[in-house]
Parts: structure tokens; C-alpha cells; sequence
């Protein structure tokens, strides 16, 4: 048997894709590639090039190989792009979502994991986040997430399906020094200002410091992407006991933007210049994971909880590689 896993050549999925083969599974990719890189999925893993907005190739990966869990990752996932195209988000997120579930109903597929998003819970008025804190998504992005949650749990009520919707804080940090995050374009804040450390870029402009914080920029909370990775790992297997579950996924740490540039110059030992420009729309001031019940439950122990080892290895990728998977020779064995 086989867990299929969309966008496993995403920054993300990857990096699940490689601890899966690590741990013994067998792994069938499904990504379109537009926004994922071949050499990023692990030697091990069948690759197959396809898009989810296709219904009909997504059933043919049902009909070639023997899936009976699914990790699903592929999708629009910018909180600020959701904003201006909405329709990427509440249409081919919602799509695209909708063809997986039905084809893995209709071969009785039935474990799923969602990545979804600590945006489903907008502004939120209790600090930190629960999985009871009310949702009351930020974005056309978390709404397509919380969609997709509900669409979950109305299959485990008729079908029996069994999921588990993990939401993520912000995920960061390399998984390798062969093996990082690599966007086109880049939009999130800790390559950006590794970007500028390597002199690609002048300045990191920091969105607003005018907001409700200590310093008044946005605080965050960083979760390296394989402490993400050994969640799905703890989450595929404890779906065998048919009861689905929300996890919130974070440190429980809250780093500002200033923070973040603060922690990349001691660790790069660069300047980094900064220097402050509007607010970017639908930012809130502050998310902060509790993630204590994964931890209860499952057991899971983050093993790059501070915001300089995130960044460490985040470096060590950037410098290795500062085209990204361009200067990449082969597939991760
Ligand atoms: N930021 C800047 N300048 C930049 C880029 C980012 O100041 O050039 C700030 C943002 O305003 C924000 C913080 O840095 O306050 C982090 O921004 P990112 O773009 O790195 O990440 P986001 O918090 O916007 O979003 C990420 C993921 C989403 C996920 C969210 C959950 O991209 O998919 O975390 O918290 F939903």
C-alpha cells in the first residue's frame, strides 16, 4: 500500500516525503510542478507530474497504484495573494481539494491529512491558539483551508473517512543543506532576509510596525519543517484507530519581525539591512501556537524549537545552494 502525497515536491511535502521513506512507506508524488521541484522529491518516491484541477488523472493515480492514505499539500497557500485573487483560493483550492477527496472516496482511500493553517483563525482574540479558539478565517486562503476541514468532516459523518487537519503557524528552516525552501517569487520573511544576507537583495522591508506588539511588528511563531514532518509521520499512524483529530502545529514561541532579522544577523554574522514600509493586507499582529495536545496525544517533541537553529539550517541551505534547487544535481536518496 502506498501514501499518495500531493505536492510532495513542495517545500513542505518534500520534506514529509523524504521522512516517509525514511520511515519504510512507500510514496506515489502527485504535483504539477508549478510551484514544486523535481529535484527536490526523494529518489525513492514515484513522481507522478499531474494536475489536481484534473479530475480524471487524479482517478488514474487511484486506478495505477494501491493508495490507502493521503497527505494532501498541494494548493495556493499566500495569505497576502489570497487577498488580491480570491478566486485562486475559493475556487481551485476548493476544486482541486474536492477531486482528491471524491477520487479517494471512490477507492476507498480512507486516511487523509490536510495541511491547513493557523489562518483559519483571523484575528484572534485569545493568545495563544487552541484548537477550541473560534474560527474566523483571515483570508479567502483560510477560508478555502476551513472549507476543506468541514468538507472532512462531513466525509468521516457519511463515508468513513478518517482525517486529521494539521495547522500550521509558520512553517521555516531547511530540511538539509540540499534541501530547503525555494519560491518564485519569494514572499515569506525568513528567505527573504537570508536573501538580503547573501546580497541578493538590498534591503527586507519590514510590513508595518504599527501594530499591538512589544515592538510593533507582527510576531509569528517559526516551526522548523521537519518538526512539521514528524507530526504527519505521528498523525498517518495514529489515523489507524479510525478517530479523526485538529492539531494546531507550533513552538509556542512568539519571534517579531524585527526578532527574526535581529536572530538572522547574529547568525549569519551579515548586516541585513531593514527598514519599515506599509502593512501588507490581511496580517494580523500575532499568532501564537498551543500545541499541547498533539503533544499529549501523540507524543510529538520538536526537535528545532529555537528561532536560531530554524534559521541556522535555513542558512546552511542558502549558502550551499543560493539559486536554489537550480545548482541541486540530483533527486535526495
Ligand atoms: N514580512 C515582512 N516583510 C517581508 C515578508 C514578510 O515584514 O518581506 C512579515 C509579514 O508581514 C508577517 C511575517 O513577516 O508579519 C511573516 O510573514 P510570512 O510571509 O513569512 O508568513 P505569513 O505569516 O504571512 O504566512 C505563513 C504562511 C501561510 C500560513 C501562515 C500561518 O505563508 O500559509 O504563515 O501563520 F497560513
Amino acid at each position: 500500500m502506498s501514501t499518495l502525497v500531493t505536492g510532495g515536491a513542495g517545500y513542505i511535502g518534500s520534506t514529509v516525503v523524504r521522512e516517509l521513506i525514511r520511515q519504510g512507506e512507500d510514496v506515489v508524488v502527485f504535483d504539477n510542478l508549478s510551484q514544486g521541484h523535481r529535484k527536490a522529491v526523494h529518489q525513492d518516491a514515484t513522481l507522478v507530474v499531474g494536475d489536481l484541477a484534473d479530475a480524471g488523472a487524479v482517478d488514474s493515480v487511484f486506478r495505477t497504484y494501491d493508495i490507502d492514505a493521503i497527505m494532501h499539500f498541494a494548493s495556493h497557500t499566500l495569505v497576502g495573494e489570497s487577498m488580491e485573487e480570491p478566486f485562486l483560493y475559493l475556487d481551485t483550492n476548493i476544486r482541486c481539494g474536492l477531486n482528491l477527496m471524491r477520487a479517494a472516496v471512490e477507492h476507498d482511500a480512507d486516511r487523509f491529512i490536510l495541511s491547513s493553517t493557523a489562518n483559519l483563525f483571523g484575528l484572534p482574540d485569545e493568545m495563544p491558539i487552541t484548537e477550541e479558539t473560534s474560527i474566523d478565517p483571515g483570508s479567502p486562503y483560510g477560508e478555502s483551508k476551513r472549507i476543506l476541514e468541514r468538507y472532512l468532516h462531513w466525509l468521516d459523518r457519511t463515508r468513513g473517512m478518517t482525517f486529521a487537519a494539521l495547522r500550521y503557524f509558520n512553517a521555516a528552516g531547511a530540511a538539509g543543506p540540499d534541501h530547503g525552501e525555494d519560491h518564485d517569487p519569494e514572499t515569506h520573511l525568513i528567505p527573504i532576509v537570508l536573501e538580503v544576507a547573501l546580497g541578493q537583495r538590498d534591503e527586507i522591508v519590514i510590513f508595518g510596525d504599527d501594530y499591538d506588539t512589544p515592538d510593533g511588528t507582527c510576531v509569528r511563531d517559526y516551526i522548523h519543517v521537519r518538526d512539521l514532518a514528524q507530526a504527519h509521520i505521528l498523525a498517518l499512524r495514529a489515523l489507524k484507530d479510525g478517530k479523526s483529530r485538529v492539531y494546531n502545529l507550533g513552538n509556542g514561541n512568539g519571534y517579531s519581525v524585527r526578532e527574526v532579522i535581529e536572530t538572522a544577523r547574529e547568525v549569519t554574522g551579515r548586516e541585513i539591512p531593514a527598514r519599515v514600509g506599509d502593512r501588507r493586507p490581511g496580517d494580523p499582529a500575532t499568532l501564537i501556537a498551543d500545541a499541547q495536545r498533539i503533544r499529549d496525544e501523540l507524543g510529538w517533541d520538536p526537535q528545532f524549537p529555537t528561532l536560531s537553529d530554524i534559521i541556522s539550517t535555513a542558512w546552511d541551505w542558502h549558502v550551499k545552494h543560493p539559486d536554489g534547487y537550480a545548482s541541486v544535481s540530483e533527486r535526495p536518496s
